[in-house]
This record gives C-alpha cells, sequence and structure tokens, in this order.
C-alpha cells in the first residue's frame, strides 16, 4: 500500500496533522482497509500492553480463561502458587489449541494426541515419543507471554521484548490511583458487538462534542456543558478529563451512594481517561465503567464494558437488581451511539466520503488520531 507507507511521505493526513483549529479528521481508508488492519496487529496489538481482564477473572488457583487478539490464541492462568501467568494457547506439538473457554482446571491436556501441560505451560507428559531422538519434555513449555497486574486489571504484552508495564501506565496511574480501582469488584460485564471499525468506537467514547445533542434524552442532560471541563492531552495518546455528570441511571440518581475512595468528591464527580490503545475508563461519584475496544475485522469491532463498583456494594441485598438498572441502563446509551458508528462506517466506505474540519471540542479525537498516525505512518 504505497500511499500509506510509513517510508512514503504520507499527504493524505496532511489536514489532520495541522494544529487542531485548522484540524480535519482522518482520512476513511484507515477505518476499513484490512490492510490498515494488519498493520495495526504488527504495529501496535503485537507490540503494546493490552488490557485483557480483570485480575478476580482469574482470582483463584486453577483458574484460567482464553481469549484470541486478532487471531492469536491466548491462555490466561492463575498456577497453584497464586501467580499469574500468560501464555500462547497452542500445543507445542502440532498447534491445537489445549485450553477452552474459561473456568478450573488443574492442567491441560491437549485434545489431539493428549500432550499435557500443567498451569504454568510445562510440558507434563507427552505419550509415544520416547523414541523420538534429542526430545526433552522438561525443556518443552508453551510460549510464556507477558503479563502483569495494576489495580485489579490483567495487562499482557505479545511483543518478544516488551518495555516495563509501568511506563506504559505512568500518566494512567497518577490520574487515576485515587479511583482505587483495586477495591472495586464486577457487578456485570457486558460485550457489545458493533458493525464499526473498533477506532469509531475509542473516538466515539471522548466524543464530548456529541454527549448533549446525541445523548441529549439519556445521560446528556445530566452533563456539564463540554467547553467548562476540556479534555486533557496526556502522553503518548492518552487523554484525562474531570467533569460533572449524574450517575449512570435513569433518573440520574445513585443507587448505592458514593464510592468510599472518592466520598470527599460531590455526587456529580466523573472522569475520563484514555489508555492507548483501547481502554477508556469512565467513572462517577458511585461507579466504574471502563472499556476495552477489540478490532475484529476491519469492519467489525466488539467492545467489553466493564461494570465495577466498591466491593462492599455488591454485598449489600438487592445489589444485584440494582446492578441491573446501571447495565439496562448503559445498554439504552450504547444503542445511541450504535445508530451513529454504523453510520460512520457507512459513510467511510462510500467514494463521496470527505472528512470535515473538528471542533475544537474535539481534542481527545485529535489528540488519540494523531499518536495513532504516528505510530502506525511515522511521525510528524
Ligand atoms: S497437537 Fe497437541 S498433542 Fe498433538
Ligand atoms: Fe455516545
Amino acid at each position: 500500500m504505497p500511499a500509506q507507507d510509513s517510508t512514503t511521505r504520507p499527504i493524505q493526513f496532511e489536514k489532520t496533522r495541522r494544529p487542531l483549529p485548522e484540524a480535519s479528521h482522518a482520512p476513511g481508508f484507515i477505518y476499513h482497509s484490512e490492510e490498515v488492519l494488519a498493520e495495526e496487529k504488527r504495529k501496535i496489538f503485537l507490540k503494546e500492553w493490552l488490557c485483557v481482564a480483570r485480575s478476580e477473572e482469574v482470582g483463584e488457583p486453577g483458574s484460567y480463561m482464553t481469549l484470541g487478539i486478532l487471531g492469536e490464541p491466548i491462555v490466561i492462568t492463575r498456577d497453584a502458587q497464586g501467580r499469574i501467568n500468560c501464555f500462547a494457547n497452542m500445543c507445542l506439538h502440532r498447534g491445537v489449541e489445549v485450553a477452552y473457554g474459561c473456568g478450573h482446571a488443574e492442567e491441560f491436556s491437549c485434545p489431539y494426541h493428549a500432550w499435557r501441560y500443567d498451569l504454568s505451560g510445562r510440558l507434563v507428559s507427552a505419550s509415544y515419543m520416547r523414541e523420538s531422538c534429542g526430545f526433552d519434555p522438561k525443556a518443552v513449555r508453551l510460549k510464556p507471554i507477558a503479563v502483569g497486574e495494576w489495580t485489579g486489571w490483567v495487562f499482557i504484552n505479545l511483543a518478544d521484548d516488551p518495555k516495563p508495564l509501568q511506563d506504559h501506565l505512568e500518566f494512567f496511574s497518577r490520574d487515576l490511583g485515587f479511583l482505587k480501582m483495586e477495591d472495586c469488584r464486577i457487578g456485570s460485564k457486558l460485550v457489545i458487538d458493533l458493525k464499526a471499525n473498533w477506532k469509531f468506537v475509542v473516538e466515539n467514547l471522548m466524543d464530548i462534542y456529541h454527549a448533549r445533542t446525541l445523548h441529549i434524552n439519556t445521560f446528556g442532560k445530566f452533563r456539564s456543558s463540554p467547553e467548562k471541563h476540556p479534555t486533557e492531552p496526556r502522553p503518548n495518546g492518552g487523554t484525562f478529563m474531570i467533569y460533572e455528570a449524574a450517575p449512570m441511571t435513569p433518573d440520574g440518581k445513585t443507587l448505592f451512594g458514593r464510592m468510599p475512595a472518592i466520598a470527599d468528591r460531590g455526587d456529580s464527580f466523573a472522569c475520563s481517561s484514555h489508555l492507548f490503545p483501547n481502554m477508556q475508563v469512565i467513572a462517577r461519584s458511585d461507579n466504574i465503567h471502563p472499556l476495552v475496544m477489540w478490532p475484529v475485522t476491519a469492519n467489525t469491532s466488539r467492545t467489553i464494558v466493564y461494570n465495577l463498583f466498591p466491593k462492599e456494594f455488591l454485598e449489600q441485598p438487592g445489589a444485584h437488581e440494582r446492578v441491573k438498572v446501571y447495565d439496562d441502563y448503559i445498554h439504552v446509551v450504547l444503542e445511541e451511539d450504535r445508530l451513529m458508528m454504523d453510520s460512520l462506517q457507512r459513510a467511510v466506505q462510500s467514494k463521496n466520503y470527505e472528512p470535515g474540519r473538528m471542533s475544537t471540542l474535539e481534542v481527545g479525537i485529535y489528540t488519540v488520531v494523531n499518536d495513532y498516525l504516528d505510530r502506525m505512518f511515522g511521525s510528524r
């Protein structure tokens, strides 16, 4: 793809690269090209730290979960010593997946020829291999993948030589530490499939411009006007913003009260922060609903919404029913967004599509898109 090659001057990005008051949105092809997605896999998803789970999802010794990232099969386990492990979910004999779904296991037995692995990925036994010259089972281990935990989140990195996780989380840790996400637990987890490129979903979540138009009948009517609390850019394409908004319930009233970690802030406290490449943490006074956006194809994506509450909230009688009120409301809001995502995707695939000018309210999108262009196509 010559015009998009990082060695060629990317002329088509010039209007997006201009200072924000002069800038336009990014060219449409980055939102629907399978070639761009293949490059994103190589330059972003196989290179960067990625948030893949809450620690509690693999909390007990023996628990495991499997996932796939752009075709890469992965398994995460908590071994008997309580250590978290991550490795390629790929048998060392022929490559079949050794673990499926999620749950508890003492070991994994490959369904094809029964090579067995422990929860740290070591080969335990392989039948009929004694006469295979030089084959040493003890030297065989499923390919390890870097894994780390932070405030109850599990991050992995598929690179061979990843930079430290702490470096990746530097500003995020500083800006969001006060939320004490480590004291929260999953009230619910929603999986939303969208017919839109993953970057449209990332951009939509930091698009404060639309909150009081598209969402004026839902949370938009309880949110401060966007120019009052502008988005602040952070290093490496991150963003942070503190603003005012009501809890995410139909009448804007909390069903639990304020989270203990931020009890000194008002009921209308809200903040939002983006961590490159695909995580957005949105907090209200009573709950945190982080989202992680994954590409599926160039034109489709999957968003995971974690609805987190302090664990003492979830132990209260009737907590389950109350969490459902928050869940249902998030669904209503995301359905409003879904129609826009579908329409954006159709637009960029049209021969008539021309990226329009940005509003200065779109500083979040401007920050994230320009960081993305730097990484994918070379710096300005
Ligand atoms: S592919 Fe796993 S044992 Fe053969
Ligand atoms: Fe929205």
